[in-house]
C-alpha cells in the first residue's frame, strides 16, 4: 500500500527514511511508539481516497465491514463490533493530572507515573502482527488562527476509516503541522491484541482490559483495548472535549458539549444557539431540526462539540471542530430527523452496531414506523419483528460527513465561527424541570448548567434512567476539576462585553404529563419553542417571573396547530414550587461533593432559589 513501510520498523533512522515528513518531533513520537508497541509495518495517512477505498476494502475483506449494496446506501459499509465494546467506557476512564486534587472529584485519577508504568506495560508489543497507522488530524480549521493539532496512532484500520469522516485528516494537515512546526497532541490508540505469527485476526479485535487515559499537563492521550467510537476515535471525546477543555481554562475559551444552530426568523433576522444536553439526549436531533413554523429556517454548525472563543469585539464565538456526525442511530428516521436521513442517504457513510436488511442496507428501530419483516440484528443472529431484542445495538451509531447536510450553515466553514446568541442547557426529566425557562442573566445560567441533570442512556456503559447530575453535559468530559470547570465559566466572561453575552435558557423536552406520556411532542415541535427563545432575545415575547426563571406566559408559546391538549401543555411548562423543595435537597448533596472548589456565585444562586422555592 502507498505509505506503507514494509519493513518491520525497529530503528529510527528506518523509520525516518520511510517517513513522509522530516518533522523531528513527529518522528520522535511515532518511533517511540513503533518501538513501544512493534507493528509489522507503519502506514502514514494521507487522507485521499484511494487510501480510504484501499483501507476500507482490507476491512471488508477482514470482515470487520461489511459493503452495503442497497442503493439506498452508496459507499457505504456496516461494522459489528464486539458485544462489550459497544459505548464509552466511563469507568475505565482517567485524568491523570500531576496532582490528584485537579482531577476533581468527577473524574477517575491515577498518578501518573503510575499509569505510565501500567501503559508501558500493556502497550508493549501491543501492535504485533499489526499495522500502525499515523494520522495527522486537526480539530476546527485548518485556517484558524491557532490551529489545534493532533496525531493519532492506531493499530485499528476502522478508526482510520472513521476518523477520516470525523475530522479533517491526511496530508493537508501534516504540510501545516511541518510549516508551522506546532504542537500537537500525541494520541496513542491500540485495540489490544497482538496477532502471533500465524494466528487469525478476529471481525472486531478489544480487549476486555481498557483504559482510556488523558494526561492533561502534558496533552496527551492513550487509548487501550476498544474499538468503539468514543474511546477510540481519540479527535472527538478525548482531545476535543477532555485535553480541550483543560486548554481552554488555561488559553480562556470553553469546549463543550454542545450542537450548534443558526435560526432565521421570517423577518430574516439570524441568531446561533449552543445547546447542551447530555449524551443520547436530543443534540443531533436539535441540530438537524426542521422548523414546523412557517418561515422559520434552520441550518446547522455542529451537533455535538462547540468550542467557544471570546471574540475581538467582546462576543462570543463558536465553532465546530469537527467534520462529521458520530450520531445515535435508533430513534433517527424519517419521521423524526429527515435532515439527517438525507445526509446519511448520500452514503459515504459507516455504520456501526445497526441491523443488516436482507437487500444490503441497514436498518435501526425508529428509522421507519414499520420494521421490516427480516433483519439480521447487529449480533448476526437472524430478526424478525417478534424477536424479543432490538434489532440494532440501542447505542448503534452513524457516521456521516457532515458536509452532506443539505441544511449545513455556510459559517460551518468560516474559521473564526458565528457569534452566540444564546445558551441553552437540558437533559431527560421525567419531573421538575419544566418545557423551557430563561436565566435571569449569566451567572444564574451558569447554575442552570452546573446544575444540569438527567436520566442515564445506553451512550455509556452502567444502568439506564437513573438520575445523574451532568455539568454542562460534560460530566464524562471536564478534563480537569468540576468546580474549577464552573470557576472558568463565570470567569470566561470578563472576556465578554457583558451586553453581548449569550442568554442562557433550561429545557427539558422529556418532562411526563399526568398520564406518565412525555408532555411535550418535541423534535421538530421544539421549533415553537426556539420561536419562544429568539422572541425573547428580541424582547417581545411575554414571560412569567417563577421562582427558577422567566418562563413562556400560556399564550406566549406559539402553539398554533400542534396536537397537544391544554393539560399536557399545563403539565408540560408549569414550574411546580414542590418538585423544586425536594430537587434542593438533591443540588445540596451534589454541590456538597464539589467540596472547596465550588465558586461562591453559584452557591448564592442556590441559596437565592432556596429562598424563592420556600
Ligand atoms: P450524543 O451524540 O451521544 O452526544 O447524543 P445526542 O444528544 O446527539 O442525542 P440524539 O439527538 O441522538 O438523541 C437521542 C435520543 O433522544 C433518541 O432516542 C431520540 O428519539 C430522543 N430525542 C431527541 N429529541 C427528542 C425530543 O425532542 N423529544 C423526545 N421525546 N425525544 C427526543
Ligand atoms: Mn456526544
Ligand atoms: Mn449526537
Amino acid at each position: 500500500m502507498v505509505n506503507t513501510v514494509a519493513t518491520a520498523p525497529g530503528d529510527s533512522a528506518t523509520i525516518a527514511a520511510e517517513a513522509p515528513t522530516d518533522n523531528q518531533k513527529l518522528l520522535d513520537f511515532v518511533t517511540e511508539i513503533a518501538q513501544l508497541t512493534t507493528p509489522d509495518r507503519i502506514h502514514w495517512v494521507d487522507g485521499s481516497e484511494q487510501e480510504y477505498t484501499q483501507l476500507t476494502d482490507e476491512l471488508v475483506e477482514a470482515g470487520t465491514l461489511t459493503r452495503l449494496t442497497s442503493p439506498d446506501f452508496p459507499n457505504s459499509f456496516a461494522a459489528f463490533s464486539d458485544p462489550a465494546d459497544v459505548a464509552r467506557v466511563e469507568s475505565r476512564t482517567f485524568i491523570c493530572s500531576e496532582q490528584e486534587r485537579d482531577a476533581g472529584f468527577t473524574n477517575n485519577w491515577v498518578d501518573p507515573s503510575e499509569m505510565r508504568q501500567t501503559l508501558s506495560g500493556v502497550f508493549d508489543g501491543a501492535m504485533r502482527g499489526r499495522t500502525m497507522y499515523v494520522i495527522p488530524f486537526v480539530m476546527g480549521h485548518l485556517e484558524a488562527e491557532d490551529p489545534k493539532f493532533g496525531v493519532e496512532i492506531t493499530d485499528s484500520a476502522y478508526v482510520v476509516a472513521s476518523m477520516r469522516i470525523m475530522a479533517r485528516i491526511g496530508a493537508d494537515v501534516l504540510r501545516k503541522i511541518e510549516e508551522l512546526d506546532a504542537f500537537f497532541v500525541p494520541a496513542v490508540h491500540s485495540v489490544g491484541a497482538p496477532l502471533e505469527p500465524g494466528q487469525e485476526d478476529v471481525p472486531w479485535p478489544c480487549n476486555e482490559e481498557k483504559y482510556i487515559v488523558h494526561f492533561p499537563e502534558t496533552r496527551e492521550i492513550w487509548s487501550y483495548g476498544s474499538g468503539y467510537g468514543g474511546n477510540a476515535l481519540l479527535g472527538k471525546k478525548c482531545y476535543a472535549l477532555r485535553i480541550a477543555s483543560a486548554m481552554a481554562r488555561d488559553e480562556g475559551w470553553l469546549a463543550e458539549h454542545m450542537v450548534i444552530l443558526k435560526l432565521t426568523s421570517p423577518q430574516g433576522r439570524s441568531y446561533h444557539l449552543s445547546a447542551a444536553f447530555p449524551s443520547a439526549c436530543g443534540k443531533t436531533n436539535l441540530a438537524l431540526i426542521d422548523p414546523t413554523l412557517e418561515g422559520w429556517k434552520a441550518e446547522t454548525l455542529g451537533d455535538d462539540i462547540t468550542w467557544i472563543r471570546p471574540g475581538k469585539d467582546g462576543e462570543f464565538r463558536a465553532i465546530n471542530p469537527e467534520a462529521g456526525y458520530f450520531g445515535v442511530a435508533p430513534g433517527t428516521g424519517w419521521h423524526t430527523n429527515a435532515n439527517a436521513m438525507r445526509a446519511i442517504a448520500k452514503g459515504n457513510s459507516i455504520f456501526t452496531n445497526c441491523a443488516l436488511t436482507d437487500d444490503g442496507g441497514v436498518w435501526w428501530e425508529g428509522m421507519t414506523e414499520e420494521p421490516p419483516a427480516h433483519l439480521t440484528d447487529w449480533k448476526g443472529n437472524s430478526w424478525t419483528p417478534d424477536s424479543a431484542e432490538p434489532a440494532a445495538h440501542p447505542n448503534a451509531r452513524f457516521c456521516t460527513p457532515i458536509d452532506q447536510t443539505d441544511m449545513l450553515a455556510d459559517e460551518y466553514f468560516a474559521p473564526d465561527g458565528v457569534k452566540l446568541d444564546a445558551i441553552l442547557f437540558g437533559g431527560r426529566r421525567k419531573t421538575t424541570v419544566p418545557l423551557v425557562t430563561q436565566a435571569r442573566d449569566w451567572n444564574h445560567g451558569i447554575f442552570y448548567g452546573a446544575t444540569l441533570s438527567s436520566e442515564t442512556t445506553a451512550a455509556a456503559e452502567g444502568a439506564v434512567g437513573t438520575l445523574r447530575r451532568d455539568p454542562m453535559a460534560m460530566l464524562p468530559f471536564i478534563g480537569y476539576d468540576a468546580g474549577d470547570y464552573l470557576k472558568h465559566w463565570v470567569e470566561v466572561s470578563s472576556e465578554a462585553d457583558p451586553e453581548k453575552l449569550p442568554a442562557i435558557f433550561l429545557v427539558n423536552w422529556f418532562r411526563r404529563g399526568r398520564d406518565g406520556t412525555i408532555a411535550w411532542p418535541g423534535f421538530a415541535e421544539n421549533t415553537r419553542v426556539l420561536k419562544w427563545i429568539i422572541e425573547r432575545l428580541e424582547g417581545t415575547a411575554e414571560a412569567v417571573e417563577t421562582p427558577i426563571g422567566f418562563t413562556p406566559t400560556p399564550d406566549a408559546l406559539d402553539v398554533e396547530g400542534l396536537e397537544i391538549t391544554q393539560e399536557e401543555l399545563e403539565d408540560a411548562i408549569t414550574v411546580r414550587p414542590e418538585e423544586w423543595r425536594t430537587e434542593l435537597e438533591d443540588i445540596d448533596a451534589w454541590f456538597s461533593r464539589f467540596g472547596e472548589s465550588l465558586p461562591q456565585s453559584i452557591q448564592d444562586e442556590l441559596e437565592e432559589l432556596r429562598s424563592r422555592v420556600a
